[in-house]
């Protein structure tokens, strides 16, 4: 490691029971970049709060240029050169770009703010990072790549030392993913620093100097640039070896469980998409972000009902969901995409969110039955591994990935028909990740019909059992298992919308 910039040594947090760090040491050079790994729940995020200053450590200390700090709020973590990209963006999205690049830090004429400033300084660091947004536009106009981007910026004009940025990846494209990637490079060769937190270890090896994992709140070892392989990181965060996931895939397929005709949806209403899927069968769902896979789930699901279009499942009546109860009548449930917006009440218990869905359900036969509830809720917990002293525990106090695998839970819980799951492994690690896909083949082998949006390549070509790519609110082909391949689901990601099959 060339000059240490960055070194902490001996941090323990604790929340309440749970020990999120036991003592963990950790150390950055100067234009380096060290990849954070580990399980979800093993700690990144917390370590790293203590350095952004969310969370004040129980024990340890921090140096900066080998000189002890205190960082006790995210003004002292700017002081010291830390900028943090959290694992859930920190935007205010009712503001434009400028104003979130300088909240706080306003250049001023004369005590008054001076906005013509702002904007000329904000697209300095824009330009920089090669992004093409003009500094006055609302910030809620731009996707999450570029909203991440706006937070670089923000980093950068703080003259940021180290970036951290924790599962900075997880919403991103492929195309939007290698953006990323390239700028945390072009930010070394400027001399700045990034702990870089991520499950998705190809991104790893192709950016780290360095990796140091954590396991259970604990250093478990690091990786020198030349030994940094995906075995040797899967080995150093699950502390065994663990056989490379490969799904079974479903061969006898009951044809036209579930059929989608003509659905027009709210943002694509020149379009109409309709497909089928078999009893049994994944369903994998590709497409760039914004190609209007989610709109479909969420028409599907009566959240957003689709403006036309029906559907029929077993051969059922054709109907279309207009509330969300609707769908769920006819056994259709959606894993949403955003767990913080609709998939999971920060607030709850993980029990009580396990069981809401449920309870709505049968809120009609006028009790809640408190100890099959938690039956259900414990089950859960051990068979998706959620990570949490019990299932009394707040669901906002759980790790990224363990919310994930709440809302996973909650639906499962039910008994559906038709399962869809809009990104359902996004910040999971690989060992839950597993997990996830076996599940989800069991789902589809006790008979439910599956449907899976996913920006994952690997995920998509690995678990589907056939794939459909959209592209502008169309759905551009089909692929079956045999004839995909990364290629041929790019190509028709980027297909032009003319182009679409009926
Ligand atoms: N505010 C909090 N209150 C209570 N427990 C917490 C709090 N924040 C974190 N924890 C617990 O500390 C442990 C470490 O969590 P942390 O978020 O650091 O994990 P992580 O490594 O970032 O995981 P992931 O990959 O899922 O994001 C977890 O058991 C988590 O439930
Ligand atoms: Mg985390």
């Amino acid at each position: 490691m060339a000059n240490t910039l960055l070194r902490v040594e001996n941090i323990g947090k604790r929340f309440g029971g749970v020990i999120a760090l036991k003592g963990v040491s950790f150390a950055i050079g100067e234009a380096e970049i060290v990849a954070l790994i580990g399980e979800n729940g093993a700690g990144k995020s917390t370590l790293m709060k203590t350095l952004g200053g969310v969370h004040q450590p129980d024990t340890g200390q921090i140096y900066v240029d080998e000189k002890p700090v205190k960082i006790t709020n995210a003004r002292d973590a700017m002081a010291n050169g830390i900028a943090f990209i959290h694992q859930e963006l920190n935007v205010l999205d009712n503001l434009d770009v400028g104003a979130n690049i300088y909240l706080g830090r306003e250049p001023k004429t004369l005590g008054i703010i001076n906005s013509s400033e702002i904007y000329r300084q904000a697209q300095v660091y824009l330009d920089r990072l090669g992004l093409k947004v003009n500094a006055r536009t609302q910030l809620a106009e731009l996707s999450i790549a570029e909203q991440q981007m706006v937070e670089i910026a923000k980093a950068l004009s703080q003259n940021a030392r180290v970036i951290i940025m924790d599962e900075p990846t997880s919403s991103l494209t492929l195309k939007e993913t290698e953006r990323l990637l390239s700028v945390c490079k072009e930010l070394r060769g400027e001399g700045v620093s990034i702990i870089y937190i991520s499950h998705r270890l190809s991104e790893i090896i192709e950016i780290a100097d360095r990796v140091v994992a954590l396991r259970d709140g604990a250093n478990a070892g690091d990786l020198t640039r030349e030994q940094i392989t995906h075995d040797a990181m899967v080995n150093l965060m699950v502390g065994r070896e663990l056989a490379r996931f490969k799904l079974p895939h479903h061969t006898a397929i009951l044809d036209r469980f579930v059929t989608v005709k003509n659905l027009r949806t709210q943002r694509y209403p020149d379009q109409t998409v309709s497909f089928d899927i078999g009893r049994g069968e994944i369903l994998g769902f590709a497409g760039l972000v914004g190609a209007g896979r989610s709109e479909v789930a969420q028409a599907l699901f009566g959240v957003e009902p689709g403006l036309e279009g029906a559907m029929e499942i077993g051969g059922s009546e054709s109907f279309l969901a207009h509330t969300a109860a609707q769908a769920i009548a006819h056994g259709v449930f959606l894993v949403p995409e955003d767990r913080r917006k609709t998939g999971l009440l920060l607030d709850w218990s993980i029990r009580d969110n396990i069981s809401l869905p449920a309870l709505r359900r049968d809120a009609n036969k006028g009790f809640v039955n408190r100890t099959r509830e938690k039956q259900i809720a414990d089950e859960q917990k051990i068979s998706l591994q959620i990570k949490a002293p019990n299932v009394e525990a707040r669901a906002g106090n759980l790790s990224g990935g363990n919310q994930q695998k709440v809302v996973l839970a909650k639906w499962l819980s039910l008994n559906p028909r038709m399962m869809i799951f809009d990104e359902p492994t996004r910040g999971i690690d690989v060992g839950a990740k597993a997990e996830i896909y076996r599940l989800m083949r069991e789902l589809a082998d006790r008979g439910v019909a599956v449907m899976m949006i996913s920006s994952d390549m690997e995920e998509v070509l690995g678990v589907s059992d056939r794939i459909a790519v959209m592209c502008e609110g169309s759905l551009t082909g089909f692929l079956t298992r045999a004839e995909a391949t990364e290629q041929r689901v790019m190509n028709l990601a980027v297909a032009r919308a003319h182009e679409a099959v009926a």
